[in-house]
């Protein structure tokens, strides 16, 4: 497998002055949770890429009643960006990130170096089918080699109790519980709802690719799914909904729409009727910014 080539990040002054503990090598984060271990604590890990928001906090106060001690890991995962995408611009504000962790009740960071997270020759690949397919899988299809590679790492890393991810993200959270369960890994994958701002657009690090104009329009994906949501549940007819969905964030000003579509809420697969839960699914490019966000849909 090729891994992208990044450039060695200087972490030496990093950790010293957090009140935070910032663990760099698997060996410290196997050291730190063996240690709560050894006092009988439970242990939840919340892995992020970091550039945090109040949605990635949810997660570790989530984590916090879940489990004893709680561990959150910052890492920009190079192997589930392609050459093209966002790895090199995508936000890092390490110290910013600490002092929220901190405020969140988070008790160490995992920041590990790209080089310790994929040694010279690493040559593993992961490959999930079933939820993978479809959606982001076709227009980003590294995304989620990487993410099962680089979350199977830190589920084997830390060996928590429970991780916690959230539903904005949804595709993603279906893939990790997928091949978590395939794998027997013994974690225990908890979703947690997408946090919005008040307008309804569902807080990401890559909102702040958003300018102001971009950003007045935004709100308006979640408003066409949530329309939408609610007239399937009323037993709308699905075709006609989902491209009303896309006139609609079209006519708001988005660019291309990767999809918009109805699935299965727990395989993901295609479906054309509502008599189980499903989701909607959307993605749309907003300037620089593609824009993801799903909604829950319920049989009438
Ligand atoms: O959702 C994210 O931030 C990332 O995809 C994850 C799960 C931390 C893996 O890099």
């Amino acid at each position: 497998m090729t891994t992208p080539t990044v450039a060695p990040t200087d972490h030496s002054s990093a950790g010293q002055d957090d009140a935070l503990p910032v663990l760099r090598t698997v060996a410290d984060l196997r050291a730190q949770v063996a240690a709560w271990r050894a006092e009988g604590r439970t242990v939840a890990l919340v892995p992020t890429m970091g550039a945090l928001h109040d949605g990635h906090l949810a997660l570790v106060r989530r984590a916090r009643e879940l489990a004893d001690r709680v561990v959150a890991s910052v890492f920009v995962n190079p192997t589930q960006f392609a050459p093209h995408e966002d790895f090199d611009r995508y936000p890092r504000d390490e110290a910013g990130d600490s002092a929220k962790l901190l405020s969140a009740g988070c008790d160490a960071l995992y920041a590990p170096t790209a080089r310790g997270m994929y040694p010279e020759g690493f040559a593993t690949a992961i490959s999930v089918g079933g939820p993978s397919e479809g959606l982001c899988g076709t227009f980003r299809p590294q995304m989620f080699g990487g993410v099962a590679l680089v979350v199977t790492k830190l589920f084997l890393q830390a060996l928590p109790d429970v991780a916690v991810f959230g539903e904005k993200d949804y595709q993603q959270l279906m893939v990790i519980r997928r091949f978590t369960r395939d794998l027997d890994i013994p974690v225990r994958v908890e979703g947690l709802p997408t946090v919005r701002e008040a307008d309804g657009l569902a807080l990401s690090s890559r909102n702040a690719y958003l300018g102001a104009d971009e950003r007045a329009r935004a709100p308006e994906l979640n408003r066409a799914l949530t329309a939408a949501a609610a007239a399937l549940a009323g037993g709308a007819d699905p075709d006609a909904t989902l491209t009303r969905v896309r006139g609609r964030i079209a006519e708001a000003g988005f660019g291309d729409i990767d999809y918009v579509e109805l699935r299965d809420a727990e395989t993901l697969a295609p479906v054309t009727r509502v008599e189980r839960p499903a989701r909607l699914l959307a993605a749309a490019w907003l300037g620089k910014a593609r824009l993801i966000d799903n909604v829950p849909v319920l049989p009438a």
